[in-house]
């Protein structure tokens, strides 16, 4: 006899859940784990803000979420970004099933990888040539060593608040307490980690995001030194912060007055908030970009793509490689979630731009109805809200003078109404092409329920 599906049934009602939540299995876990793996887990972010324990997951489908306790969830957190088209997608799982039987890797150039490289160009078309790798952190720590080659300059610019992933030159003023931080209009470069020498820090000049001005200041003294400048287009990695009217195109019009490299790093914005990314939205196109997150909907694998005469010094000077970089798995994988994702002339879009667009005007709605100070800001398919008396932030700075302790608070008790996402409110919610109207309006019914109770708390 046919199983039923659990996925298909209703999520439990908001009150049900709350009587019956109980999360001891993941306590335990937590406790075991942390004893084996540093952290209780092999990334950090998994664990860092979570109070007073993680919670484990063992399964996921569509938007459902299933902990180790057997509580289930509408995910709101989609494993930081990837899941564009939503847990186990039949279509990419029955595609990487068939595929699978040929073998796992080979070592050797491969016709998908082409195939992948033609499928990208249809979405990304303001980059000539594309390369793959393994993670988001391949991608910029690869496209900051071609500017490096390509400008014979060795600084490298970053901007306050924007995450390249962990490796030395991108773990700079990732978080930056504002005492030590330095002057708003250029900020010291402090790591983000113990570990990395002084002598990298001395390579990498910080500025201060959506601000010409302080850009144009930094440049006027270091601009002849630096080989290329790194930017989230949207910042996504501190709330979301949209870049001002103009702000990009005085980027790249600064980049080409110094002889400077623009890197765009698209690891969250591409493929998500337009099928070409942010540079498509904004139309402005950088010399180098990085891609991971939704070209794969979970699989390892990034993408490194940019201007011709840089990208052909891959080969020609530049080293580049990977045992496992354009993983085969990985490049099934993304033609299948790329295929849905172009079906109908991209049409998976206009969908995520419709719920996101629900899911912040309904909080907005929540904060009015309540005289709650929030900021909510969304692009297609990424949304923050935090607990803040400011009504417009457009930097890093800006963005961490926000309630965390109630966000936290918060989403406590989202969990116990079956809704799941980060505690930190850093980061942000990202929304998939198979969530649905009824997925929104259970998250606002839950939202408007947790505020509530929270201030009655508080
Ligand atoms: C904008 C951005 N760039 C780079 C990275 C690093 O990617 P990965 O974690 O795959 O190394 C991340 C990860 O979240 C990111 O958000």
């Amino acid at each position: 006899m046919e199983m039923p599906d659990e996925t298909d049934g209703p999520i439990l009602e908001v009150k049900e859940v709350a009587k019956k939540y109980d999360t001891k299995r993941s306590l335990n876990l937590f406790k075991k784990s942390k004893r084996l793996i540093p952290t209780g887990a092999s990334s950090l972010m998994r664990t860092a803000s979570w109070d007073p324990y993680p919670i484990f997951m063992k399964k996921g489908k569509g938007t459902r979420i299933w902990d180790v306790d057997g509580n289930v969830y509408i995910d709101f957190l989609m494993a930081f970004g990837p899941l564009i088209n939503g847990h186990a997608n039949e279509k990419i799982t029955s595609a990487v099933r068939k595929y699978i039987k040929n073998g796992d890797l080979y070592g050797t150039p491969n016709e998908l990888e082409y195939k992948l490289a033609r499928e990208f160009k249809k979405f990304v078309k303001t980059q000539d040539m594309v390369t793959f790798a393994l993670s988001g952190s391949d991608a910029t720590f690869n496209a900051l060593r071609i500017a490096r080659a390509a400008t014979g300059k060795d600084m490298i610019l970053k901007f306050e608040g924007h995450y390249h992933g962990l490796h030395d030159y991108a773990a700079v003023s990732v978080e930056a307490p504002a005492p030590v931080a330095g002057l708003k209009w250029f900020p010291k470069s402090l790591p983000y980690t113990a570990g990395i020498p002084p002598a990298v820090m001395d390579t990498v000049v910080v500025s201060s995001w959506n601000d010409l001005e302080s850009l144009s200041k930094i440049l006027k003294i270091r601009g002849n030194e630096i080989a290329a400048m790194i930017m989230e287009p949207i910042m996504a990695n501190s709330t979301l912060v949209s870049p001002e009217p103009g702000y990009l195109k005085g980027v790249r019009e600064l980049a080409d007055e110094y002889n400077i490299l623009l890197i765009f790093d698209e690891v969250i914005t591409g493929f998500r908030v337009s099928e070409g990314g942010a540079q498509q939205l904004f139309g402005v196109k950088p010399d180098l970009s990085s891609w991971a997150k939704s070209m794969s909907n979970g699989y390892p694998i990034s993408a490194l793509s940019g201007k011709r005469e840089y990208m052909e010094l891959i080969g020609n000077g530049v080293g580049y490689g990977g045992t496992y970089f354009g993983h085969p798995i990985s490049e099934v994988a993304s033609l299948a979630n790329l295929k849905i994702l172009e079906t109908n002339d991209f049409e998976a879009y206009t969908h995520l731009a419709r719920i996101t667009r629900k899911l912040g005007k309904g909080i907005e709605e929540i904060a009015d109805d309540m005289d709650e100070p929030m900021f909510v800001n969304y692009e297609t398919g990424l949304l923050t809200f935090i607990f803040t008396d400011q009504r417009k932030i457009t930097n890093y700075r800006e963005s961490i003078l926000m309630d965390w302790t109630k966000y936290t608070g918060v989403q406590k008790k989202m969990l116990e109404r079956g809704i799941y996402y980060n505690p930190d409110g850093a980061e942000r919610i990202p929304l998939s092409t198979v969530h649905t109207e009824a997925d929104v309006d259970a998250f606002l019914t839950a939202l408007r329920e947790s505020i509530k109770e929270y201030n009655r708390e508080n």
